[in-house]
């Protein structure tokens, strides 16, 4: 256990950090700092302990400041800081990819590393547009994504994601995207457990993109297994089935965005194993290194590796990477990572907890403001009806009640409260979460 008592210094100056994805006045009035962590908790510089219901960002699924992880890295600095991997490479690069290749269904066989979600799905979407161009078809330019997709904030991912404010303020995006409609239909699948049966059709709306901008010019969909940042909607039944099946039917690369679902999210290495689909790409980040030091990547079915395997041997087959792509701390982060998830058997585990975090989470409907409740693996969301004129604000003063009143940190988008605890999670802390939740909406009612 840490020091939980002994006081960590704290910033006496809030004012030069511009924070990302936070409103900047509010948090500097009433700031939530955290100064240390280990397995579910986090600390605050005073010594109070805060459970994570979050795995911070939906990353830490091995939980907090594990000791064969942290050696692991420590380690790794101390033997070899970095080197490049372009032109150069060093042998946990190799390793580890074989390791992720292991765990991706079929032949998804081929990793492509970078340090981020978002680089991620820039990654992906390129090796789309560039397989269309290698094989002959460089006609395929355009990307669908879908509407409340969430694919990290570069050019690309914005321009096929579909959360508006990550959206409106950034110029006109890259030309040729266009999207699907989201699956969530309130009405017909409200305080469902798991994956709607209502749904499945929405997959049906790519042959009308089809039908309008014609199979030839299309390169690649790119979706969310289960759309997690916008609030947790799992997909519908049958709907992934749906949309792979009309790829194959028209040439068009299938991308699943696994940055929250891979790494046993939804109780699978990927959750494309649990919807028995194989994407032709994979990306992934966060769980990787259980968010110890950035990773992320992108897994390429054979054919399409293959595809860029020819013309000189000297020659580079894709220009593409990144400085850090494959980084020794990261790749030695993931390994150690991967061993935990192994030994402790941490995916079996969120398969076994599903259903006792689902019924916990339910037990919520009925509370004042509670419009919908979703869950899925070890994720949750509930919807609260917004405070009418002042959307977002219910949710941020349940954050803020919930960080300082009750010691527990949530998720928001919104007003929805997200909760996707570390996969280390005991039925006593699913209890006290729901708890601590519950409190917290009837202390915004
Ligand atoms: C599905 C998905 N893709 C991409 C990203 C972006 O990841 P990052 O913030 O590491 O760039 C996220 C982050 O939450 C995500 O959920």
């Amino acid at each position: 256990m840490p020091a939980a008592t002994s006081r960590a210094e704290v910033p006496n100056d809030l004012a030069a950090f511009w924070m990302p994805f936070t409103p900047n006045r509010a948090f500097k009035k009433r700031p939530r700092l955290i100064a240390r962590s280990k397995d579910m908790h986090y600390y605050t510089p005073e010594g109070r302990e805060i459970l994570d219901a979050t795995a911070a960002l939906w990353c830490c699924n091995a939980g907090h400041n594990r000791a064969t992880i942290v050696r692991a890295i420590q380690e790794q600095a101390a033997e070899l800081d970095f080197s490049p991997t372009f032109q150069f490479a060093h042998p946990k690069a190799f390793a580890l990819s074989a390791r992720i290749a292991a765990l991706a269904p079929g032949d998804l066989d081929h990793v492509f590393f970078c340090n981020s979600g978002s680089e991620a799905a820039d990654t992906a979407l390129k090796i789309a547009l560039a397989f269309h161009n290698v094989t002959g078809n460089a006609s395929r330019q355009r990307l669908i994504g879908r509407e409340r997709g969430y694919h990290g904030v570069g050019f690309g991912g914005i321009s096929v994601g579909g959360m508006v404010n990550n959206r409106k303020f950034f110029g006109t995006l890259l030309a040729g995207a266009d999207h699907l409609p989201s699956t969530y239909d309130r009405e017909r699948q409200a305080f469902t457990k798991g994956e709607p049966e209502y749904g499945a059709h929405f997959a049906d709306e790519l042959e009308k993109l089809v039908a309008l901008h014609d199979s030839s010019t299309i390169a690649a969909v790119i979706v969310e297994p289960m759309a997690g940042s916008t609030g947790v909607l799992p997909p519908p039944k049958g709907y992934l089935k749906r949309l792979r099946e009309i790829c194959d039917k028209y040439g068009i690369l299938l991308i699943f965005d696994e940055v929250i679902t891979g790494f046993g999210r939804l109780g699978f290495a990927f959750a494309a194993e649990r919807y028995g689909v194989i994407p032709d790409m994979i990306t992934f980040a966060k769980g990787v290194t259980s968010g110890t030091v950035p990773m992320g990547g992108v897994i390429v079915r054979k054919h399409i590796h293959d595809a860029f395997m020819k013309g000189p041997d000297h020659a580079i087959e894709l220009f593409h990477g990144y400085t850090y792509s494959g980084h020794p701390l990261a790749c030695a982060a993931a390994l150690a990572t991967l061993d935990v998830y192994r030994d402790e058997k941490l995916f079996e585990r969120v398969a076994e907890l599903e259903p006792k975090w689902c019924d916990a989470l339910m037990s919520l409907k009925g509370l004042p403001n509670v419009v919908d409740i979703r869950c899925v693996g070890l994720t949750g969301a509930i919807d609260l009806a917004a405070i009418p004129g002042s959307a977002g604000l219910r949710g941020y003063k349940a954050l803020e009640h919930s960080f300082h009143e009750e010691g527990i940190m949530l998720r928001l988008s919104g007003d929805t409260i997200e909760l996707t605890p570390p996969f280390i999670i005991s039925e006593n802390q699913i209890g006290e979460i729901v708890d601590k939740v519950g409190r917290s909406i009837k202390a915004v009612a």
